[in-house]
């Protein structure tokens, strides 16, 4: 973080994020936003004038996780009555007022659409000493919302261009914690990346819960669009995006990763479930021919595209054949990697109530045999870059031997490799030599010589 001004008595936080990208994104700018007010950053949550919980509930009993982790808190609160102690995230959306009803110690309960109020929320807390669940969901996105996000990694970046979704997936809580889709203007998304390229970000990753459908409407503008203009920036060498929605991939955007280099062919694209009867349940609005279309058109004009999904295992009603489908699936698309869960029921949503529930030890097994598939594919494809030539962007030196440089490939795979430190910060060219399930090896020098 920046030096806090002078004129500021110096205070602290303690952060704390769980869940996605979007998640790591807000606390990037709950972040900016105390660094503004005067607030470094501390590792120890006694510490801290003020503690934040970034919660995710996604999955899993994401509340009863959350009660217990505030409970770590309730001592120095009572050693510390000034300590302010603060909530965010899709647990404190959905709960709202019940937090501070069941949590005495807690102060604040701060909203997904809320963030940028964080200020204004701590003044009232601790200057009113009120307790206060701020939790509106906001149809529209102030320019001043986001684009004073403090980043700690200095080459790549997360920028969201959008929040919220309107897809309600039957199984789904984010529609929920995020609220209705919204897009931000794209001039202050270009701005906002163009001043992290000032500052020395050559990678971006624009995040949405469903990014083919960003639009701004008062600019006519599309994501694909958006992409060009990103592209546009000197500078910025590397666009990545997620998640796209298999329904929404659109001709356009498949067409533009023969077009814009700058546009890395690594595609996250969930399918949840290889079975349409399954899909149809999970209201995903596409059926599994639907997506094997996409990909062989994507596999066949971009042999070296990286594909990754998302699994969902034992959604209600899943049977062993729907699972298999799953299986052949996996096979026939060959990902670079997978993220894979069993179904957890969210309440509130569609799905809560269907049946029949797949036993635990079921759901197990399967997501045990599906992770055991997707393994060995993930080392072939690995293997398969052997002898290849990748373009690496230069992160650092490796944590694994000191002496050797890390990166990722476009598909977002890291790579070790020996190099001057003087690329560091650049998109080199690695022939990768080794393959691991987690890793490459590769060489800069031997290529070099090779090339010359
Ligand atoms: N908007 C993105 C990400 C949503 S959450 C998308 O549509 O892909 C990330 C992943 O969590 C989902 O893709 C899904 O695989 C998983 N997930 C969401 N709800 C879940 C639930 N109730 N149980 C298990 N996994 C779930
Ligand atoms: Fe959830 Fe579906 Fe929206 Fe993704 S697209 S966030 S899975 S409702
Ligand atoms: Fe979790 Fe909310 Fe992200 S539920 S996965 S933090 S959108």
């Amino acid at each position: 973080m920046d030096t806090p001004s002078l004129i500021v008595p110096e205070k602290s936080v303690f952060l704390e994020t769980f869940g996605c990208q979007m998640n790591e994104s807000d606390s990037e700018r709950l972040l900016g936003f105390l660094r503004d007010l005067g607030y470094t950053r501390v590792e120890t949550p006694g510490d801290a004038d003020l503690i934040i919980l970034n919660t995710c509930s996604v999955r899993d009993k994401a509340e009863q996780k959350v009660y217990s982790a505030l409970g770590r808190f309730k001592h120095l609160k009572e050693e510390n009555p000034g300590l302010i102690i603060a909530l965010c995230g899709c647990v404190a959306q959905q709960e709202g007022e019940r937090l501070l009803q069941r949590v005495p110690y807690l102060d604040l309960v701060i909203g997904t659409s809320n963030i940028h109020r964080v200020g204004q929320l701590l003044e009232e807390a601790g200057l009113r000493n009120k307790r206060v669940a701020a939790i509106s969901l906001s149809g529209i996105i102030d320019t001043d919302e986001y684009g004073s996000a403090s980043r700690t990694n200095g080459l790549k970046a997360f920028v969201s261009i959008m929040r919220g979704c309107d897809n309600y997936c039957s199984y789904c809580i984010v529609p929920y914690t995020r609220g209705h889709e919204v897009s931000r203007d794209a001039a202050d998304i270009i701005g906002e990346i163009r001043r992290l390229c000032l500052n020395g970000v050559r990678e971006v990753m624009l995040l949405g819960q469903n990014v083919n459908s960003y639009r701004d409407k008062s600019a006519g503008i599309n994501f694909v669009d958006l992409l060009r203009g990103v592209a546009e920036i000197d500078g910025i060498e590397r666009i990545r995006f997620v998640t796209s929605h298999p329904r929404d991939l659109s001709p356009a955007l498949i067409r533009l990763f023969g077009e814009e280099p700058k546009l890395c062919r690594h595609l996250h694209l969930p399918v949840q479930s290889g079975s349409d009867p399954v899909l149809q349940r999970m209201r995903r609005g596409y059926r599994v021919d639907e997506y094997l279309a996409k990909v062989t058109r994507l596999q066949d004009l971009y042999p070296d595209i990286a594909l990754t999904t998302d699994i969902i295992v034992g959604f209600p009603g899943e049977t062993e054949e729907d699972f298999e489908r799953t299986l052949t699936l996996i096979r026939r698309v060959g990902f670079d990697n997978i993220f894979s869960f069993k179904y957890s029921p969210r309440p509130g949503t569609a799905a809560a109530d269907y049946e029949p529930a797949v036993p635990m030890a079921e759901q197990k097994k399967r997501l045990a045999a599906l992770q055991a598939l997707q393994s060995k594919i993930t080392i072939k494809r690995g293997r398969d870059l052997v002898g290849r030539v990748e373009s690496v962007l230069v992160e650092g030196v490796s944590k694994l031997s000191g002496e050797e440089l890390t990166g990722r490939t476009a598909s977002n795979r890291v790579v070790n490799f020996a190099a001057p430190p003087e690329v560091q910060g650049r998109v080199i060219d690695v022939l990768i030599t080794e393959a691991h399930e987690h890793s490459l090896r590769g060489t800069y020098k031997e290529w070099k010589a090779y090339a010359t």
